[in-house]
């Protein structure tokens, strides 16, 4: 594969990102006697570095790139838009794309979430849905309720309030005190679930989503604002729902008068084989965040879907909600937004998941005979395989194992055996994979393949 970086182009970009760069949750002196790995193209389901080498994106980027790389169409639709008007901003005005996709994911989303507030990011969509869940019931009447429910071990990111609501010790250390509110629930992680309820999935699920209730009844239900809940949860390696959980949160939502928060800024626009996750388990959220995959990442954008119900106390009088951000809701960013939508609809990529999603997983189960992998689990283009000890007795690593195995030979393996995926210590080891949506079994294979190779080689390594 030709490249237009020579040698001297190559070291000098060394030189200048480690002279210069900070790259995010890195250890930078991980890159003091080797190369910051620079990625310089994509094209369909793969990524190029800076010699030309070939790497299957196995994780989209970071979940992002559901269209896959290089699609001028959607390149050429955010020119056009930065020709025309490049920016204006959504404080008190509207420009014309942005009211085209709002109107365009209101008609796409579940149920009455009609009302769309954009942000730039997952975790500014994520803020957005805390701060005006607590200024609704600011505004209702019910100004006690701020508190927000969330998983063990849940992200839903960085920013000091996204970061409360994030469910991992050890990203939020550093920076406590955080806001107060953040109350922590168990997850659905069946693999590791106690042993009264580890015989059925459905049992397990109602044990969970009553954790919810019990957690709303213990914390005061006046003092409770939202439950903030991923279709599938990312971290600790992809949990699905067991059977009747969503059901059951809803019940407990509307008892209380919670709010559902639907994150869904991995698991919405095809991500599980729908245009929102939550539809693909039958629940109807009362705000849907959203970010990632809506403009596959062609360009930055998140924002937040809202029921119709939440902002009716803001569509009359002085009322409004005091918040927003600058580039929130570009035009460029909208304009993508919109082509990588007509890409979707072009090519049936919702149609496309779910026709491949069965043969997606029946392969990634084949590395089930290897000793070290514990459970393969997931759904749509959404995986994560779980590393153990002892099958038998489902012993994980201990954190030295688990730094030498993840951080010391997996990670540095995979992406020199050419796979991109993420191999995750933050709960239980795991391998994370959720590719472009356009990929087929030759993908899956090589997946498959790559993975088989650098496992059975760490395994033989313990
Ligand atoms: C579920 C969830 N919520 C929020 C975020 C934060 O998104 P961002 O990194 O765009 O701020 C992420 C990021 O991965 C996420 O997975």
């Amino acid at each position: 594969m030709s490249t237009p970086y020579g040698p001297d182009d190559i070291a000098a970009l060394q030189e200048q990102a480690k002279r210069h760069m900070w790259l995010h949750f890195t250890r930078m002196s991980s890159y003091a006697d080797g190369d910051v790995p620079v990625i310089v193209r994509g094209s369909g389901q793969y990524v190029y570095d800076q010699h030309g080498k070939r790497y299957l994106d196995g994780l989209a980027g970071l979940f992002v790139s559901q269209i896959g790389h290089g699609r001028t169409e959607v390149a050429e639709a955010g020119a056009r838009q930065a020709s025309e008007l490049a920016y204006f901003p959504l404080w008190s005005y509207a420009h014309p794309r942005a009211i085209e996709l709002a109107e365009r994911l209101a008609g796409l989303a579940p149920g009455d979430l009609s009302r769309v507030f954009f942000t730039t990011s997952g975790s500014e969509a994520v803020e957005s849905a805390w701060k005006l869940a607590k200024q609704y019931f600011k505004v209702i009447g019910q100004p006690a309720r701020y508190k927000v429910i969330s998983r063990d071990i849940a992200y839903h990111g960085t920013s000091l309030g996204a970061l409360a609501i994030t469910g991992l010790a050890g990203i939020k250390e550093p920076f406590e005190p955080l806001p107060p509110g953040g109350v922590r629930v168990p997850n659905t992680n069946f693999y590791r679930a106690p042993s009264f309820a580890a015989a059925d999935e459905a049992t397990f699920g109602r044990w969970a989503a009553d954790e919810i209730e019990r957690a709303i009844l213990r914390e005061g239900p006046e003092s409770v604002a939202a439950v903030f809940l991923e279709p599938v949860q990312n971290s600790g390696g992809c949990f699905p729902p067991p059977p009747g959980y969503f059901e059951r949160v809803r019940e407990i939502c509307d008892t209380y008068g919670v709010l559902l928060v639907s994150d869904e800024v991995i698991c919405a626009f095809g991500r599980l084989g729908y245009y929102f996750g939550s539809q693909r388990y039958g629940y109807q959220p009362d705000i849907i965040t959203f970010a990632k995959g809506v403009t596959s990442g062609y360009a930055p954008l998140g924002g937040m879907m809202v029921s119709d119900r939440l902002m009716e106390p803001f569509s009359t009088g002085t009322a409004s909600f005091l918040h927003g951000v600058t580039f929130a809701g570009h035009p460029v960013s909208c304009a993508v937004a919109l082509a990588n939508l007509d890409v979707f609809e072009k090519e049936d990529l919702l149609g496309h998941v779910r026709a491949g999603e069965a043969a997606f997983r029946a392969t990634l189960e084949k590395l089930t005979d290897l000793p070290i992998v514990g459970e393969v689990r997931g759904a749509g283009y959404f995986y994560g395989i779980e590393l153990v000890k002892d099958k038998a007795t489902r012993e994980t690593f201990d954190d030295a194992e688990s730094e030498r195995l993840l951080r010391g030979f997996l990670s540095p393996e995979l992406f020199e055996a050419g796979l991109v995926c993420r191999a995750d210590d933050r709960g239980d080891p795991v391998i994370q994979l959720s590719p472009p949506l356009t990929c087929t079994q030759e993908h899956f294979d090589e997946m498959e393949q790559i993975l088989r190779d650098v496992l059975t080689r760490a395994w033989a390594r313990l």
